[in-house]
């Protein structure tokens, strides 16, 4: 059966600028150059600019970008990494792929990013870094952050693969630390035909080195400096993403769209939560953030709070999707939890906010292309299921202070 709203739909952005990739996907071909040629450089500046940062850096993929940020910052073994448990794995592997050990800090319960009030608990002599991630598009307290990583001497990586476009205090994401990644995987709010991704930085000879870690550590040909990998970023997907960076600030704007008649058509929905535009500590006021809704992500509380599935929220998974309705928790278990990450010898109990929204957390549709018909049928019934299913005993959301 086709859903009615699906979680995703990427050939509703193709019908939009489809014939325009086909062209210029065809000139690409019809050129004979096909990797880290004109179109990749000139995407590096595009990206680079809406990141605010001087220099762009093509890469296979988000995840490689991360992996090349770490080592271009000198950090590996013997080496700690702060960042935060809730997150996509890709954000923990590059740090472990590096030989480096991440050190987990709890989340914000409102914003769902790292909680800067935590993170100089977790400093030791071996921390090299904070890498934050604007989680779902939403900025982290990078006021809080660069002020810590300023006074300890740390470098700052920010994991900007769910947040390109956003701002913190008119700044935009990825432009506060010493290097950003972000990834073009499709499904992202720039997205490729395949897999991409980049790395912005306004320090030079970063930008330099990283160039030379994505080719097999050259800066000239056949002349090999240091160790390298092959993470080269091709012309077919730097022309894809080319025609659609102009788009960019529209869709931003549909989701922004999107997400408020959500906000509001969903005010009335017992046993849920509804996703705040916060930092939850004094650094930033919601005035000071853009989002730009990579997720709509909602809480849906249990009515039992040490059931660890959370039945209610899986009753609302199958229930939505026999209205035709996609839903998706990202993500479902923080990564000290996670069987690849057991050699940190994390354990149950250790952030337990992100233990609670792990369990609690779920992603509604959201794309620009949504109409408002499809988003109020989504909210009419998500607020008829739980009107009629949610027992939740009143969760106590910790309220933000934002002025402390
Ligand atoms: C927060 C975060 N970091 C890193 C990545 C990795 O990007 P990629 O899938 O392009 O390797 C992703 C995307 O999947 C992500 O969401």
């Amino acid at each position: 059966m086709t859903q009615r709203v699906p979680i995703l739909n990427l050939r509703a952005q193709y019908n939009q600028v489809g014939p325009a990739i086909e062209e210029a996907v065809l000139g690409v071909l019809r050129s004979g150059n096909y990797i880290l040629g004109e179109h990749v450089t000139e995407l590096e500046k595009e990206i680079a600019e809406i990141s605010g940062a001087k220099y762009g850096i093509g890469v296979a993929n988000g995840t490689d970008a991360l992996v090349l940020a770490i080592w271009a910052m000198d950090i590996g073994p013997g080496d700690e990494v702060i960042t935060t448990p809730f997150t996509f794995a890709a954000t923990v592997e590059a740090i472990v792929l590096r030989g480096a050990k991440p050190v987990f800090v709890d989340i914000e319960p409102n914003s769902f990013n790292i909680d800067p009030r935590l993170i100089e608990k977790a400093i030791t002599k071996k921390t090299k870094a904070i890498l934050p991630v604007h989680l779902y598009g939403l900025p982290s307290d990078m006021d809080a952050i660069m002020e810590i990583a300023n006074r300890h001497g740390l470098k700052v990586i920010e994991d900007n693969a769910q947040g390109i476009g956003a701002t913190y205090k008119g700044k935009p994401t990825g432009s506060f630390g010493d290097v950003a990644s972000t990834s073009f995987y499709p499904t992202k709010n720039l997205g490729a035909c395949g897999d991409a991704g980049m790395l912005v930085t306004n320090n030079e000879e970063t930008a330099k080195r990283l160039r030379r870690l994505r080719a097999h550590g050259m800066d000239r040909r056949y002349f090999h400096d240091e160790l390298g990998v092959n993470s080269r970023l091709d012309e077919l997907q730097a022309v894809a993403l080319r025609v659609k960076v102009p788009y960019l600030k529209e869709w931003t704007k549909r989701r922004d769209g999107v997400a408020r008649l959500y906000s509001s058509a969903l005010k009335g929905c017992p046993g849920i939560t509804l996703p705040m535009v916060t930092t939850d500590g004094r650094h930033a006021t919601p005035q000071d953030l853009t989002h730009v809704w990579h997720q709509y992500t909602i809480r849906v509380h249990a009515s039992n709070i040490k059931d660890p599935e959370n039945a209610e929220r899986e009753n609302l998974i199958k229930a939505l999707a026999e209205k035709g309705i996609g839903s998706m928790c990202y993500y479902p278990v923080p990564l000290h939890l996670q069987t690849a990450f057991k050699k940190l010898k994390y354990k149950k109990g250790d952030f337990p906010i992100s233990e609670t929204v792990a369990k609690e957390v779920l992603s509604l549709p959201i794309y620009p292309e949504l109409n408002t018909d499809d988003i109020i049928y989504v909210a009419k019934t998500l607020t008829d299921i739980m009107a009629k299913t949610s027992t939740a005993v009143a969760v106590p959301v910790a309220i933000p202070t934002l002025l402390g």
